[in-house]
């Protein structure tokens, strides 16, 4: 069975930089194939593995507008396109979502999405989607459970009670979701007491499970200016011993 992670949270609390360390985690414990799937508009996780983005879903919605060859019907034409806009990789495939849908929605394009996206989700164990701070891409995409929704935030209180007003949002999009839990991320280190403590007692009121907290790190800052795939980075860099910890503590139990 094919198992979904989802990401959520506010801008810049590090959805794309943790999706990138998952699908490190997953194909190092050859929990694999992974689907990576970039559902930002502006398209951003393939820098962080050092990809190149050729055809997005956009572009082909678009163009399933148009004339399509002869002799194909329009769900055999979007399955081959999608295909190609798989960029693969080891372990795990890349797919970006691209600009979505402008005024005058084609509904029968994104059906047909819907479709080709459920034939292909079979193939994979794991699908990963890094999400802008919507989510309103998963159910174009027909993803009506979700098995891990991973909401990441800021380290302050302000910042937490976002990230579960967040979490909330996929009950209005008809989304099921069987586990969540939030990811405090950048936190200074070292670590106030205070801060600790403010941390806990929010999550305490959020019904938001806490998965963990991650430090703020140079090396994360760095590998993103070099322009180094995160797949590369050591294994024991304080940072991805951080994710890997939350990684395992719920992925285990899968
Ligand atoms: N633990 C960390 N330590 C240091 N820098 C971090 C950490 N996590 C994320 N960053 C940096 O913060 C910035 C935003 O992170 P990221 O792009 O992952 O956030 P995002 O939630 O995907 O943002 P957006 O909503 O724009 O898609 C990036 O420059 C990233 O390198
Ligand atoms: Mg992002």
């Amino acid at each position: 069975m094919t198992k979904i992670i989802a990401m959520a949270g506010k801008g810049g609390t590090g959805k794309t930089t943790l999706s990138a360390l998952l699908i490190k985690y997953l194909t190092e414990k050859n929990l694999t194939p992974v689907l990576a799937v970039d559902a930002d508009s502006n398209a951003n996780l393939n820098e962080l593995l050092n990809l190149e983005v050729g055809l997005t879903i956009g572009q082909i919605r678009k163009e399933l507008k148009g004339d399509l060859p002869p002799n194909m019907t329009r769900d055999q034409y979007m399955e081959m396109k999608v295909h190609q806009a798989l960029i693969e990789d080891k372990g795990f495939d890349l797919m970006a979502m691209g600009q979505p849908d402008g005024p005058g929605c084609y509904c029968a394009a994104n059906q047909h999405l819907a479709m080709t996206m459920e034939h292909l989700a079979s193939n994979y164990k794991y699908i990963i989607v890094d999400n802008e701070a919507g989510m309103e891409h998963l159910s174009r995409m027909n993803m009506r459970v979700i098995d891990h929704l991973i909401v990441t935030s800021d380290p302050s209180a302000r910042g937490i009670l976002t990230a579960r007003r967040i979490a909330e949002l996929t009950g209005p999009l008809g989304i099921e979701v069987k586990h969540k839990c939030l990811i405090v991320n950048r936190v200074p280190n070292p670590t106030s007491d205070e801060l600790l403590a403010k941390i806990e007692e929010t999550v305490t009121e959020c019904d938001l499970p806490l998965g963990g907290l991650i430090h703020s790190s140079d090396k994360l800052i760095n590998q993103e200016i070099t322009g180094a795939s995160y797949l590369e980075m050591a294994n024991n860099e304080p940072v991805i011993k951080e994710a890997f910890g939350i990684f395992d503590s719920f992925i285990g139990n899968d």
